[in-house]
């Protein structure tokens, strides 16, 4: 791509100029975790450094400092996935307590003994585990739409599962496996025509493409600021302000409360309601740093730089290694190429690969069923970032052709 200067892009990460094993780190692991651009870690030392108090508890300069900064990222997250009003951002630890607090609290409310919910066989395990919790307590049952050859969903099965049970749909955007990006507003438009209300799983999906709540008509959307060039500990979950408001608290403690008595508490209007306990208000702030990174580097150039390096690698790894089957082929995937080289095991492929400063996922990937249904017991999952190069594709599939030779 023309105006994508990758080296520039490098150099704000500092942990690439890393050796492992003597030899300069290839990061391939980027679904699990990106890496943190120096302004990011600037922004975590300058907290540390000249602004940390507990916030929304102070009358005194640090605490309201440090509070300002806290609500200046709600407002940017706000508008990086064009919520309505702060109001509907609530700060999670992660993905993962963004969806067990949309299945305790709201899935809680809504799904009774005999009432169904829709997930698909390309969930990560955080998105079935909180919901069969709540499963286990009230009984209802759980609808799962497969996938087809490609990684695609079957959409005819989508369909065809919605009863006048049905209560909600709960899907991930992007697959952490495959890459399949699914047709998200598509799904939503279906769902709501059956007035069920959808929850996304958007953790591969808001680092790689531009993500508008309000264009796909989501009710719930959860997302990791550590796969988005971010700190860790840190999530979002983006929630319409109607059902919000409607949703009993999910954890109780300080900060989420109106008043306190031993006879009855009321709680305090949203966000805060959701908000137990002090935030890391640290990792909040150097959140906005990472949105503020992502805008100025595009993510659109991003996701195009990204896509390019996918399809040369693709290329390379089918033209030049027979032994490899590739999961996931859908046209527009993200660039995760999950893998498996036939008379090898994953885990061996993934150690060897290391011993070259090659860093590639290993194994399930938190997505068991999905291993069931491509018949295998884990992957080896290699997949780009932002800051990735073409040389590094090089390096990896070299590598890999090194690795074949020795275990097949
Ligand atoms: C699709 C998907 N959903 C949820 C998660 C969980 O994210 P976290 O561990 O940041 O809570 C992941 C993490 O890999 C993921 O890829």
């Amino acid at each position: 791509m023309k105006n994508y200067d990758v080296d520039l892009i490098r150099r704000d990460f500092p942990i690439l100029e890393r050796k492992i094993y003597r030899h300069p780190l290839v990061y391939l692991d980027n679904t699990a975790t990106s890496q943190t651009p120096q302004c990011v870690v600037d922004s975590i030392v300058n907290s540390y450094t000249t602004t940390k108090a507990n916030v929304h508890r102070g009358v005194h300069t640090l605490s309201q400092e440090a509070t300002e900064l806290m609500e200046a990222s709600r407002k940017r997250v706000r508008d990086f996935i064009n919520a309505s009003s702060p109001e509907e951002i609530i700060f999670t630890r992660g993905t993962t307590e963004s969806l067990n607090l949309v299945a305790s609290s709201f899935g809680g409310q809504r799904l009774e003994k005999g009432d169904e919910l829709i997930l698909t066989e390309m969930e990560h395990h955080a998105n079935i585990v909180p919901w069969q919790l709540l499963r286990d307590r009230t009984d209802f049952e759980i609808k799962v739409v497969p996938i087809k050859a490609d990684g695609s969903l079957d959409m005819d099965v989508f369909k065809s599962l919605f009863t006048d049970r049905t209560r909600i749909v709960s899907v991930a955007h992007a697959s952490n496996v495959l890459g399949t990006v699914n047709p998200i507003a598509e799904i939503i438009a279906e769902s709501h025509r059956h007035g069920v209300p959808v929850v996304v799983d958007g953790a591969q999906a808001v680092p790689h493409m531009k993500v508008d709540v309000r264009s796909i008509d989501a009710d719930f959307y959860a997302f990791s600021a550590h796969k988005m060039y971010g700190p860790s500990g840190i999530g979002v979950l983006y929630g319409r302000k109607e059902l919000l408001e409607s949703m009993p608290p999910y954890q109780g403690g300080g900060e989420m409360i109106a008043s306190v008595s031993f006879e009855r508490t009321t709680f305090a209007e949203l966000p805060y309601k959701f908000e137990a306990g002090t935030p890391d208000f640290v990792g909040l702030a150097a959140l906005h740093s990472a949105i503020d990174y992502l805008d100025r580097t595009g993510i659109d150039a991003i996701a195009e730089h990204e896509h390019e390096l996918l399809q040369y690698t693709t290329a390379r790894l089918v033209d030049e290694i027979p032994e490899i089957e590739i999961y996931g082929t859908t046209p527009g995937k993200c660039a995760i190429i999950s893998f498996n080289i036939k008379g090898a095991h994953h885990y061996d492929v993934g150690m060897l690969l290391d011993k070259l400063g090659i860093a590639v996922r290993t194994g399930h990937h938190c997505a068991q069923p999905l291993m069931h249904a491509l018949g295998v017991e884990g992957t080896v999952r290699a997949s780009f970032a932002a800051y990735n190069t073409k040389a590094e594709a090089d390096a990896f599939v070299d590598g890999l052709k090194r690795v074949v030779s020795m275990l097949v």
